[in-house]
Order: C-alpha cells, then sequence, then structure tokens
C-alpha cells in the first residue's frame, strides 16, 4: 500500500518538526490539501506555504486542490517541485485539455470525485490518468467518519481501470484509520491518504509503516 499523510492535521505551529517526521517515514507522498472557501466551505493553505514546505520535504508532493478553476494554477502547482496534481471533476469542464496541459509540464495527473459523483464520468477520461481520488468523505474537513460506499465505488473503478486498460491508481482520502484502512486494501485501494489518523498517533512513523504493511 502506499501512503499519502494530509498536512492538514500537521501542528502548523511546528510544520518544520512534522516534514522531518514525514523524511523519516516510509511515507510515499505528502498530500497537500488547498482549499478556496469556495469550492468547498474552508480555506487551508495556499503557494506560499506550500513553497516553504517543499523546500524542506524530500517525499514528492501530492497536490489536492480542492478549488475552482484548477486549469489556472498548473504552472504555480509545478514550480512547487509537485509530482502529481489532483483537482476535481465537479470544478473542472473541460478535463481532458487540463489533463494534457498537466503532463505537458512533466506533473503525474489526477481526477477526484466527491463522494455522490459516480465512478461513470470518468468513463472517456479514465486511459489518461494516472491515479483516481475517491474521497470518502465530502471535502472541506479533517477528522470527519468515513463513508463506507466508498467500498463499492473503489470495485467499480476497478473494473472501469480493467476494461480500459488504464494505468491509474485508485486513492483513497477522508476517515482512513485502523477500521477503515484494511477494508480499503480489501476493495482494491493503491494508496491511502491519511490526515488525522497519523498525525494525533503517538507515533506517527510507526502508524504509517502499520498502513504500508496492508
Ligand atoms: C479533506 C481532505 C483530506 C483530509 C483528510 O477535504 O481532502 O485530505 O486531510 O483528513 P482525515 O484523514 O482526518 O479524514
Ligand atoms: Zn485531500
Amino acid at each position: 500500500m502506499q501512503v499519502s499523510p494530509s498536512l492538514l492535521a500537521a501542528d502548523f505551529v511546528n510544520l518544520a518538526k512534522d516534514i522531518d517526521m514525514i523524511n523519516r517515514s516510509d511515507a510515499d507522498m505528502l498530500h497537500l490539501d488547498v482549499m478556496d472557501g469556495i469550492f468547498v466551505p474552508n480555506i487551508s493553505f495556499g503557494f506560499p506555504v506550500m513553497d516553504a514546505v517543499a523546500k524542506i520535504c524530500s517525499k514528492p508532493l501530492d497536490v489536492h486542490l480542492m478549488i475552482m478553476n484548477p486549469e489556472r494554477w498548473v504552472s504555480q502547482v509545478r514550480d512547487l517541485g509537485a509530482g502529481i496534481m489532483n483537482f476535481h471533476q465537479e470544478a473542472c469542464v473541460h478535463m481532458y485539455s487540463l489533463v494534457q496541459d498537466i503532463h505537458k509540464v512533466g506533473m503525474k495527473a489526477a481526477v477526484t470525485l466527491c463522494p455522490s459523483t459516480p465512478v461513470s464520468v470518468l468513463k472517456d477520461i479514465i486511459e489518461e490518468l494516472d491515479m483516481v481520488l475517491l474521497m470518502s468523505v465530502e471535502p472541506g474537513f479533517g477528522g470527519q467518519k468515513f463513508i463506507s460506499h466508498t467500498l463499492a465505488k473503489i470495485a467499480e473503478l476497478r473494473k472501469l481501470i480493467y476494461a480500459s486498460g488504464s494505468r491509474a491508481l485508485i486513492e483513497i482520502d477522508g476517515g482512513v484509520n485502523a477500521e477503515t484502512a484494511p477494508m480499503l486494501a480489501k476493495s482494491g485501494a493503491d494508496v491511502l491518504v491519511a490526515g488525522s489518523y497519523v498525525f494525533n498517533a503517538k507515533d506517527p512513523v510507526a502508524t504509517i509503516a502499520d498502513l504500508k504493511k496492508l
């Protein structure tokens, strides 16, 4: 299992300490949640903070844009040195062009779906994607309860990926913890995002290592 801890649950007063923990851990990526207060009812952090984080983080950045008009921000995300840019299907009309633009500047492209958006909206773009991020909570806040319908969506997405020959990985975001992570692994998730479960743990490095073993 790949693990992408979400910085949203980190201690913002001591970010350097938490990034150091991530660097020492087995985490595959660092998940950065960008919110605009319009697409989601919350505002998190933006490019000045992510620039600072990028300077000291040795893991690839997994940037999750919960913002309207994600196509405006491709070059800024690239300038962070990010490995992957996730944008929401619900916030983008011209997904095909945006995926091409993300690839053109050397990043991987991922489309994110809210819990109520069906997997079928990806049918005609799945072959172009490196990853699909299924939200297992409504986007906007950490620490919410896992929506169990996500398990059925993983199975459906896996079928679509196989049928199309797509290379896309399946990433899950929201409510990942000791109880839900094994179910997600069994259902076929490739990457787990975990915020509060990792950063509120007594031993975050060990918690990441446990998720990796799934
Ligand atoms: C929510 C974010 C998540 C969030 C997950 O909108 O996309 O990445 O940090 O938090 P937990 O793991 O606490 O549910
Ligand atoms: Zn996220």
